[in-house]
């Protein structure tokens, strides 16, 4: 296992649309989904999806488990929504490639799910709550959608200007 470097906005990979992994979760999807549940633990975050490391698959991971209680990674391959609730709630979100900006976005509040999990067995099941919100946030980074996507332009510029800065602040104190 490896820690990946998480690319950030104003990046244009994260724009892509990923692809979906064809021949099924082999070893080598494995080992992607390894280093990127590294990654996302040593961020720390709770989710990651592979073109958050540069990588333009459709694989995710997530660990939703509170912090003192034991870990709970899940891993998703070619997930897909394939129902969706019209009621929406809002939930302040965060993202690693937009580090240090939070903000409120609107989602349906329970989406079916069909997924490959790590075995590669074929998972359909409800996501609510947390869950709910986590799968729809990386799904769209599946899309080249970012959650500040789902903000006003002003508030995205903002987004992007403050993680920009940030970059050029770390990248002067590293040199
Ligand atoms: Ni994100």
């Amino acid at each position: 296992m490896a820690i990946r470097e998480i690319i950030t906005v104003p990046d244009p990979r994260l724009k892509k649309v990923s692809t979906p992994v064809e021949g099924g979760v082999t070893d080598e999807i494995r080992e992607l989904m390894d280093d990127m549940l590294e990654t996302m633990y040593a961020a720390p975050g709770i989710g990651l999806a592979a073109i958050q490391i540069g990588v333009p698959l459709r694989v995710i991971v997530m660990d939703l488990a509170r912090d003192g209680d034991p870990p709970e990674p899940r891993y998703f391959v070619n997930p897909e929504i394939c129902e969706i609730v019209e009621e929406t709630a809002p939930y302040e979100e965060g993202c690693l490639s937009i580090p240090e900006v939070f903000d409120e976005v609107d989602r349906p509040v329970r989406c079916r799910l069909k997924y490959l999990d790590y075995q590669g067995n074929s998972v359909e099941e409800w996501a609510e709550g947390l869950y709910a919100v986590c799968i729809q946030h990386e799904m769209d980074h599946l899309q080249g959608t970012l959650f500040i996507d789902h903000l006003s332009r002003l508030k995205r510029q903002r987004a992007v200007e403050k993680v920009k800065k940030a970059n050029k602040i770390r990248a002067r104190d590293a040199a």
